[in-house]
């Protein structure tokens, strides 16, 4: 369990996260919602210690991550796949993947193996360079580089963004499988509310970083207010 509580992070004069509290279940798919500038990349970065926050905690299992190191945060379980999806395209997907598998000790062909058995069109193409892969499967690369290094806890940073809707849905039937095939506790921040909400146990929507829902996915779904105001899911 992730317990995140009483968070500010700011940029200057500018808090992107406000008294942020929290909490991310183990095994569960938490859905973070909300438009440009809400502060969800914001979270993510401080979660995996690439910010620093000006006030507040959070725990993983109870061990403190806030002023550890990202590289220590990632020995620890977590797993982020950032905005943009961050793979190297002069790399071929085995390299990608090999990167990813650097933190671990575990046996690096078995890792590979792993991933090409859950992403098999990334087997196909692993002598390729990631540049040459189609949106959907450097989503797929980025994922899988995080996966190789056998997290508890991934951090998905707009997996869907400029991706077809049928990729899309994909995606996050992907998501939803590898969350109850391994019990992966997931954090999947989205701006395409819809598609998060079909696959997520639990949504908090940030509005210029403060917490404005915090509840069931499904409570969330089916609230007129949220969705017209904060979702942009305008019927
Ligand atoms: N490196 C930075 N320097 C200065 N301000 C920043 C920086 N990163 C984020 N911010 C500010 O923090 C706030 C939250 O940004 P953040 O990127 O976390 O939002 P977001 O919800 O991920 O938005 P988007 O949906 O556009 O990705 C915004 O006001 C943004 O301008
Ligand atoms: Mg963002």
């Amino acid at each position: 369990m992730i317990t995140i509580e009483n968070l500010t992070v700011s940029f200057g004069a500018v808090q992107a996260l406000r008294d942020v509290t929290m909490q991310v279940e183990t095994g569960k798919i938490t859905a973070v919602l909300g438009a440009n500038g809400a502060g969800k990349t914001t979270l993510l970065r401080t979660i995996s210690g690439l910010k620093e926050p000006v006030q507040g905690s959070i725990l993983l299992d109870g061990r403190p991550l806030v002023r550890e190191r990202p590289e220590n945060i990632a020995r620890m379980g977590v797993g982020h796949v950032p905005e943009g999806r961050g793979v190297i395209g002069e790399f071929t997907v085995e390299e990608n993947l090999r990167l990813g598998a650097m933190i671990t000790k575990a046996p690096l062909n078995e890792g590979l193996d792993e991933q090409y058995r859950q992403f098999p069109v990334l087997g196909e193409r692993r002598k390729q360079h990631a540049a040459k892969l189609s949106g959907g499967e450097r989503q797929m690369l980025a994922m899988a580089r995080a996966l190789i290094a056998r997290p508890t806890v991934l951090l998905l940073d707009e997996p869907s963004l400029g991706l077809a809707p049928i990729v899309t849905a994909q995606l996050m039937h992907t998501i939803h499988d590898l969350c109850s095939s391994r019990n992966l506790t997931v954090i999947l921040v989205e701006q395409n509310a819809s598609s998060a909400l079909r696959i997520a146990d639990h949504a908090v929507v940030l509005h210029l970083g403060t917490v404005v829902a915090n509840d069931a996915a499904s409570t969330v779904a089916a609230d007129e207010k949220l969705r017209q105001y904060y979702l942009g899911m305008v019927e």
